[in-house]
């Protein structure tokens, strides 16, 4: 039985069209596959190598490369929430959000809480100093964060 959803493996084949090759898709394709399964398990490496006439090992060196995306050892939360720790943010108490926060989840930068609804990481620059210190949820980028604002932002999750 196959873990990718024919959705996916339809948007993976119309990805090919859009690019030069069908190993410039392995990157696009390896996205998709966390945010539905919060993992990029073997068995998806297989299945994308496929697809992209490559060879699994090919495909796992793409992920392995990139510490975003995570395997079957260390599955992600039902949410990821990501403390920038650069420099802007950090002058400005983004370690001090890291740290509460770990302390609060009692987890451990890239842990994900016993009850699996988060996992927390750091991040180097999100692209949004003028608004340190930051933190990204999921997609979301949530600006000028202080102890009392996070607070908030994790009771919601
Ligand atoms: S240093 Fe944190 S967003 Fe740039």
């Amino acid at each position: 039985m196959s873990v990718l959803t024919e959705e996916m493996r339809q948007k993976i084949r119309d990805l090919c069209s859009r690019y030069p090759s069908k190993q410039a898709v392995t990157l696009p394709a390896l996205h998709m596959v966390p945010d539905a399964m919060r993992q990029v398990s073997r068995e998806a490496i297989v299945e994308i190598a496929e697809l992209l006439d490559l060879h699994p090992a090919e495909v796992h060196d793409t992920m392995s490369f990139y510490g975003f995306f995570r395997d079957e050892r260390a599955p992600l939360g039902k949410h990821r929430l990501w403390v920038c720790r650069s420099l802007s943010c950090m002058l400005r108490g983004g370690e001090q959000l890291l740290s509460d926060l770990c302390d609060r989840m009692h987890v451990a930068p890239g842990g994900t809480t016993a009850d699996g609804k988060v996992t927390l990481e750091f991040a180097e620059c999100l692209g949004a100093c003028e608004g340190a210190p930051c933190i990204l949820v999921d997609e979301d980028c949530y600006m000028n964060q202080s102890p009392q604002s996070v607070e908030q932002l994790v009771n919601k999750l």
